[in-house]
């Protein structure tokens, strides 16, 4: 089957056509990557990329309990340490790069964080956990100033630098699932009147730039970036006026820079996003040179080779790989997958984490 073939993405040889995709799991204390998460790393290094879960590039982007960032040098060791399990493992890994933006709780923040966004538009639709108190209200964000802007993109090169320095082999700029990036991309979140904000070549600015300036930094190979078009999550609007357009927009101008891939996210099965309604991986694919990857709801080499044969190069797979490690395995010789451990996916313990039998 095609999807068990390796693939050149950019240069990185992977052995397989499946991707795990990124998935938060909270076990980071302190934000710091550890021994617990190169142990899950390592196990998974069957996938042809890890793409790691979301990472926070500042502290105003760690709106979360227990993710990891990376721009502190306690967090790169941690990263460095996870990249090396996953190499002698025979994997690759690509570290998620996000800012949480407005999906923020300031008891979450590391010493320093505020809660910055493109408007002042709170996220009311849902609370955000928090280890001190529980659920909490998300905060009004501040409007991010220019400064913020140009500071803001600048953690992510700065990030970006810092991961490649320590092994891992590419950044994925999240440009999905409504965190910063995708804030700005989206008119709902979106109401400025400078040249971030109003029509759509103004909205994607922000994807653009950051995208070009951690290009710049660390090479076009080594960069990835996920969207996820349609997607409500998080308060997102989900269909909107000239959203084909936005994407062939983003789609032309990343071909441009080179990037190596585009991901697109399919919230529908694992966040109950709506249908697609059009077929927009194909108008971003056909206006992208690169590596396209998709996925969702796989759980069967034959799903994989369908999105094969729909136009994806690669495929993640997400909730698949959590409780079956050695999934790739699995898929070759059809043997029933185990189903997570919804009550243990965002816990901090070892449990329903790295204690599933390989
Ligand atoms: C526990 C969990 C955590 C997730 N965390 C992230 C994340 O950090 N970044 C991201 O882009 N998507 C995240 N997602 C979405 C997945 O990357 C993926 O798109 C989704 O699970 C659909 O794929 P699946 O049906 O194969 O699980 C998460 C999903 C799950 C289930």
């Amino acid at each position: 089957m095609k999807v068990f073939e390796p693939f050149k993405l950019s240069g990185l040889e992977l052995k397989n056509k499946i991707v795990m995709a990124p998935m938060t799991r909270s076990r980071a204390i302190n934000n710091i990557p550890n021994d617990l998460m190169r142990k899950y790393y390592s196990q998974r290094a069957g996938a042809g990329l890890i793409i790691s879960e979301a990472t926070g590039v500042s502290a105003n982007g760690t709106g979360y309990p227990r993710f990891p960032s990376a721009y502190t040098d306690a967090q790169i060791k941690g990263w460095k340490s996870v990249a090396k399990g996953i190499h002698e493992n025979g994997g690759s890994i690509f570290v998620q790069l996000f800012h949480t933006g407005r999906v923020s709780a300031s008891l979450n923040f590391p010493e320093g964080g505020e809660t910055i966004a493109p408007s002042t538009i709170p996220l009311t639709s849902m609370e955000m956990y928090t280890d001190q108190e529980g659920m909490q209200p998300h905060d009004v964000p501040r409007e991010m100033t220019n400064a913020d802007i140009q500071q803001a993109q600048d953690e992510f090169v700065q990030a970006a630098t810092k991961l490649i320095e320590a092994g891992v082999n590419g950044v994925e700029v999240h440009s999905a699932n409504g965190y910063l990036l995708d804030q700005f991309l989206d008119p709902g979140t979106n109401q400025r009147t400078d040249e971030y904000g109003g029509d759509y070549f103004n909205r994607a600015r922000f994807t653009l730039e950051t995208t070009k300036k951690v290009v710049d930094a660390i090479g076009a190979d080594k960069v990835g970036v996920r969207f996820s078009p349609y997607g409500v999550v998080h308060g997102m609007t989900g269909e909107y006026d000239e959203i084909t357009e936005v994407y062939t927009y983003l789609a032309q101008e990343l071909s441009k820079l080179g990037i190596a891939y585009i991901h697109i996210a399919d919230q529908r099965a694992a966040m109950s996003a709506p249908e697609f309604a059009t077929k927009i991986w194909k108008n971003i694919g056909d206006n992208f040179n690169g590596t396209m990857l998709g996925g969702g709801d796989v759980w069967s080499a034959e799903r994989a080779e369908e999105l094969l044969n729909d136009g994806y190069d690669l495929v993640y797979i997400g909730r698949a790989f959590i409780a079956n490690p050695k999934l790739i395995e699995k898929l070759k010789n059809k043997e029933e997958l185990i189903a997570p451990d919804v009550d243990k996916l965002y816990t901090p313990e070892a449990e329903g984490y790295t204690d599933w039998a390989i």
